[in-house]
This record gives C-alpha cells, structure tokens and sequence, in this order.
C-alpha cells in the first residue's frame, strides 16, 4: 500500500462519522447483496427505527437523511446506511496499518476488516459475514463509531458493543478484555424469529452468527477442515466393508458461506460429492474459486455424470445448479444409490431466504419472500415435506442420512414432515455432532483453534504451520491410543494445508486441536514472536462451533443426554471465564448455526505478542476455554469427557473437577416400580 492510500485509510477511521456527510453512492452492483427482510414494523415503530438511525448524526443532516433511511426502510426491510460505507478498501490489512494505541485495539480492527471484506463476507454492504443474516454491524454509523473507538482506545479502557452498537468507552484495566461484544441476548419469551426481524429492523438487536458478529471469520477454509473431519468420519463409520471411500456417493446442498466446503472435503475425504445449490452466482463463485470441480445444470445430465464417476471411484465433486430436493427425487428415480446424504441450506433461516422452496425459482422465491411471506412460508414447509420423503426413500434402501447442525430436522419437524422416530421422541435421523463431532471430537476436547499472522505476511503462516505440526507430532508420541486418530487427521490436515491453498482474506489457520495442543501450539508461536522468527504477532481464536462455547441442543450439544441440553449455563460461563482469564475480546452470542433463540454461544480472540504476559493468558485462558466444556460433558457422563477430564486433572493439579458417580439400569427400574 503507498503512503497516500495508507493516510487516506487512517484518516478515514480516525473521522468517524464525518461532520460533513460523504456524497450518496448506489450500491454496488457486483457484490451479493441480502434479501429483502420482510416489511414487519407497525407504521409507529417505523418512526422508531428511523429516529434510532438518526440519533448517530447531528440534528442539521436529519433533514437528508431521514427519507434517505425511510427509502432504504421501505425497499430493503433495513437501513443499512449506504452512504456511509468507507472510501477505502476494506480488507484485512497487517497491524501496523491500523491507526491505534495498542496492538491489542489494532488486532480488533484487523479481525473486522476481515470479515467485511467483499472477498470474504457474503453480503458485504448489508454487514453480513455469512449465513445469510450473520452480522458483524447493523449499519455503517456502527462500523465508522467502533473504528473510530478502536483507533482512540488505551488498554486502560473496554469497548461494550450491543450487538453491533458500540455503546462506548470504558474505564477498565490492562488485564481486561479491550472489547466485550453481545449480539441479540434478549429475554428469553421474546427470541421468536419475528422478534429479530423487528428488533433488527428497529436497529436494536442483530443475529451474530458465531464468527460473524465476534469477528473471528476467516473464510471457508474455517469449515472446510470441520466438514473434512465430518465427512471422513461418517465415511469411516458407514464402511460396513472396509472398502474405504472410493466410489461413494454423497449428496448434500448449499454452497454458501459454509456449505461452499462441502465439496472440497468430500473431494479430500475421496468420496463423489453431488452439491445442490439454487443461487448460481454461489455456485460460479464456488467453482471459480476451485472448490466444487464439476457445474451441471440439467438433473438427468447430472445423474449420467454422477454414476460414470461412481463406477470409475472418482474422488470428484459436481454442483447441482437447483434444487436439493429435485436431485434426491432424480436420484431415487434413477435407482442410484446414495452412500451419505447431509444438507446445508441455512434452515436456521427459513423464512427469510435460508431455504429455497422446490417448484418455485429462486427469482420468484426473493420475490415472494418479501411480498406475501405467509404463502412463502407455506412453499417452505410443503417443499420440507417433500424433501424428508425423498430422503426417506434412499434411507429405506440403506442411505446414511444425518443433521449438519442447519436446523434441517427441526424445520423439518415444525413443517409436518415425516421425520420423527416411531416413538415420536425424537428425529429418525441423528445430527453429525451426535453420531460424529460429538463422541469422537468435542468429548475429548478436540475443537476448531485457529490463529491469524497479523504481519500478513504469507511466510509467516508457513512458518506458523511447520511450528504447530512439529507440536502435533511430539504430541502424538505421547498419545494414548483414545486420540491417536484425531492427532493423525489434524497433523494430515496441516501438512496438506499450504498445498489446499486455503488462504481467503486474512493469513488465517483453522487446525483442530485439544486442551494440551491448542496451549503447546500457541506458546510455540509466542516463543516464535520473541525470538523474531515471526515478523508479527498471532491472534489467536476459535469457531463458536466447539467443545464449550456453545449450548446448542440441536447441534453442539446434542450428544448430552442427562437433560441439560435445553441450558446454556457452559456458553455462558465460558464467556466469563474467558474473560477473566486474558482474553483480548470475547463475545457472547443468542442464535447461531440452528438459528435465533435456538442456540447461545461465545468465542474469544487474543493477540499473543512474544510477551511473558502473554505467555500467562494464554494458558490459562485456553486451559479454562476447552476443560470447561469437557467438564460438563464429563459430568452428562460421555464417556470419552470423563477419560479426557481426568486426564487433564492429572496434568494440572489445580483442576479438581466434580466427577459422577454411575447408577445402574436395575437399580433405577428397582427404585421407580
Ligand atoms: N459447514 C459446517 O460445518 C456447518 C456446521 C454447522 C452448521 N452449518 C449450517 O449450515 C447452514 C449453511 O451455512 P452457510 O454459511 O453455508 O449458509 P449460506 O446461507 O451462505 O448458504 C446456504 C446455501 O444454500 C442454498 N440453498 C437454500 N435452499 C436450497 C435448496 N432448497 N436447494 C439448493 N440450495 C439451496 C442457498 O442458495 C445458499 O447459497 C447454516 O444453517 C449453518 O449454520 C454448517
């Protein structure tokens, strides 16, 4: 970057909200942009959210800006305020480019730069990182303000910020967190989906997804290691014959934010992966970017294709250009059999364009969302309806179905589709954190740690990735045998990362990890700092998506089953307890994955900087960030948690943990006669 465009920048975050406004400029036209939201405020609490959109500028611009906000009101659902989005670029630029007081404020703005950037966000100008509706801000005053606050902070002084509104300034110490971000708590009655769209609308409450609102996205490589994990897995446990994954066949939709993995790691786990996807611009951007192999636009077509690279055992992936529901008909139809089947359509957003409805085009379906989302919503469920049956015709011939944590069953469920258990006590299919995350990851405290050089510099990560797969393999000598397979698919992972070619915006890293090797990784990278190997330092973080950040019943947690799934004390005290322990930002987050009330999680980011001190916050912060969640799950009685747990009580004596005692069956049956 020259020095003018680098002075241009700083200025620009140094201003704020400009005194003297910028001209209007239309939005852009090729960027993806967020569906309409529904028109749901009465004519009085349009009054309020314009009045609340208002209140970030001085009384003298009112008289512009008011119809400006009403237009963007009345066409869009939101205002979004797109006259003020910035000048410069926005994308993850190294620290030192950031006008700061101290790198741990420079590294917040490096992450949210991250996250906004057109390369990286899905809907850049309406704020949205992923997911569909997963904000980072609700509008640009919010995004110039927290800059702004960022730029001027001490570490003497913590950022609130309410869901995506920096609230201010605070006195606080260096030991703090700089930034403490909530996204859409509510009280609990009033966490509807409707209650968001109002409260979204009003310019109140935004969905943070997990990394959107927390401003730890780094792309889809972020997921693409997840859903290699997962699909490995799932091979691995349905290889009835020990034929190993040539030559099967999995069929999946969605290639979003997250779902765009899908195929990537159905073509490292070696399988055929058949990817449906309705929106053509995600597909093109999905195969230009050399994620899915193969575009196909006709079913029949896509059938011939498909069983050709069965029958040759092609590692090989094809994206549907339609609907998921017309493949898994097609397929059935043809008689082709479907070894794996998932679904990623953002089903924690039915209504609101998470889920396109078969029989109705994806045009028409924008259209109607907005227009009539009554009838809308009633396409969803029929389209549901028919989708759960064509699933249960491949399952009925031996097809191994599961839940990829969208909210699939569930929406499902509330449609009235055929999906529930004979007994009606739960779903017919089990979700991929029950049968596979679950039991074989987060028990054992194995989850999504992920750094980011904030040099920006490409050598950097290499060296970072040498240093943390040389931790790994000194780690897996030592191994018991009960983590000897993940330790082996992680230091897989992380030797194949530079030749995936992963990088998408920041020089980030997701690689999963337990309680020892996320801290063994980290200090590695600490002591790499202070010897000046490195020419930055590293933020360290994680997905939301882990082994205690997040109560999800639905999806993290699904696999507890001694009746406290339906609590979120874990996502709630590990945002504390991380808070306490050194964190650099932490985030605590209602919605997320399986949608708005449905799910309450938190991450954390911390900038290491070769120092002592971070050396101390660091182990502890991490140590608290993973054995917190496999405490609980010892105590759900999941057996690999009670082993990693005293495991982890053996290595550090200060952690005494409560351990469960077991009752058995006839002691129960004798008891409740
Ligand atoms: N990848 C993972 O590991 C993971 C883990 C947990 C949950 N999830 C969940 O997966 C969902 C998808 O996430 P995302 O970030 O990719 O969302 P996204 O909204 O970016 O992508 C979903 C895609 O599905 C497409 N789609 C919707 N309905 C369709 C249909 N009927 N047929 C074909 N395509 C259709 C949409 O056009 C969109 O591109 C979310 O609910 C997320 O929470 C993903």
């Amino acid at each position: 970057m020259n020095t003018d465009e680098l002075r241009a920048f700083q200025r620009e975050i140094l201003g704020g909200i400009p005194a003297d406004l910028p001209a209007a400029f239309p939005r852009s036209e090729d960027v993806s942009h967020a569906p309409v939201r529904k028109d749901i405020l009465s004519p009085a609490e349009k009054e309020l959210a314009l009045r609340n959109a208002l209140r970030y500028f001085p009384a003298e611009t009112h008289a512009v800006l008011a119809p400006e906000f009403a237009q963007e009101l009345r066409e869009y659902g939101r205002i979004y305020m797109y006259r003020l989005r910035p000048s410069q670029p926005v994308k993850a630029r190294p620290i030192s480019a950031y006008p700061a007081k101290c790198d741990q404020a420079a590294s917040i703005m490096l992450m949210i730069q991250n996250n906004l950037d057109p390369a990286v966000a899905q809907h850049p100008e309406e704020l949205i990182t992923y997911g569909g509706n997963g904000g980072v801000f609700q509008n640009w005053a919010q995004y110039r303000l927290t800059m702004q606050y960022l730029s001027q902070m001490t570490e003497e002084q913590t950022l609130a910020m309410y869901s995506g509104h920096p609230m201010g300034l605070f006195p606080s110490h260096k030991d703090a967190p700089r930034v403490v971000v909530t996204n859409g708590m509510v009280i609990p009655n009033y966490s509807k989906p409707d209650d968001w769209e109002r409260m979204n609308a009003m310019g109140v409450s935004q969905y943070g997804q997990m990394t959107a609102g927390s401003y730890m996205y780094i792309g889809p490589q972020g997921i693409v290691h997840g859903t290699t994990i997962t699909v490995l897995n799932a091979v691995r446990m349905n290889d009835k014959t020990g034929s190993g994954p040539a030559g099967k066949l999995f069929v999946t939709a969605g290639l979003g934010g997250m779902s765009g993995a899908q195929p990537k790691a159905g073509n490292i786990a070696g399988v055929v992966s058949v990817t449906a996807e309705v929106n053509s611009d995600a597909a093109h951007k999905r195969h230009e970017q050399g994620w899915v192999d193969h575009v196909i636009e006709d079913v029949e077509e896509l059938v011939l294709q498909v069983r050709a690279s069965v029958e040759a055992k092609e590692a090989v992936s094809y994206a549907y250009l339609g609907n998921v529901v017309d493949v898994w008909e097609a397929f059935d139809r043809a008689e082709l059999f479907v070894d794996l089947g998932s679904d990623q359509t953002s089903l924690h957003n039915p209504w609101a364009g998470g889920y396109y409805p078969a029989g109705l085009s994806f045009e028409a379906s924008n259209k109607m969302m907005a227009s009539d989302p009554d009838a809308f919503a009633d396409h969803v469920k029929e389209s549901l309806r028919r989708h759960a049956d064509a699933v249960n015709k491949h399952t009925a011939r031996g097809t191994y179905f599961f839940d990829y944590g969208n909210a699939f069953l569930l929406e499902a469920s509330r449609s009235g589709a055929d999906i529930m258990n004979t007994d009606g006590t739960g779903f017919r299919y089990p979700s991929y954190v029950q049968d596979i995350m679950g039991p074989m990851c987060f028990d054992y405290g194995f989850g999504p740690f992920r750094w980011v050089c904030a040099s920006g510099e490409a050598a950097d990560l290499e060296l970072t990735d040498r240093i943390a797969c040389e931790v790994l393999e000194d780690l897996k000598k030592e191994a018991p045998a009960e983590i000897q397979q993940q330790m082996d698919d992680n230091i897989r992972w992380i030797k194949g990362a530079q030749a995936n070619r992963l990088v998408v915006g920041s020089q980030a890293r997701i690689l999963y990890a337990d309680a020892l090797g996320r801290m063994k990784i980290a200090k590695a990278f600490n002591d790499a700092i202070a010897a000046d190997r490195l020419a930055g330092p590293v933020i360290l973080g994680r997905d939301h998506h882990d082994v205690s950040g997040t109560d999800s019943p639905f999806r993290e947690t699904s696999n507890i089953y001694d009746g406290s799934a339906f609590t979120a004390d874990m996502a709630v005290q590990n945002f504390a307890g991380d808070a306490f322990r050194g964190a650099t930002w932490i985030s605590l987050h209602n919605g997320g994955g399986v949608g708005w009330g449905e799910v309450v999680n938190g991450g954390f980011g911390m900038l290491i900087d070769g120092s002592a001190d971070a050396e101390r916050r660091l182990t502890s912060m991490l140590h608290w960030d993973v054995n917190n969640g496999i405490a609980r799950r010892s105590w759900a009685r999941n057996e690999g948690a009670e082993w990693a747990i005293q495991r982890a009580m053996d290595q550090e004596p200060l952690l005494k943990v409560t351990l469960p005692a077991h009752a058995a069956d006839d002691v129960i049956a004798e008891a409740l006669k």
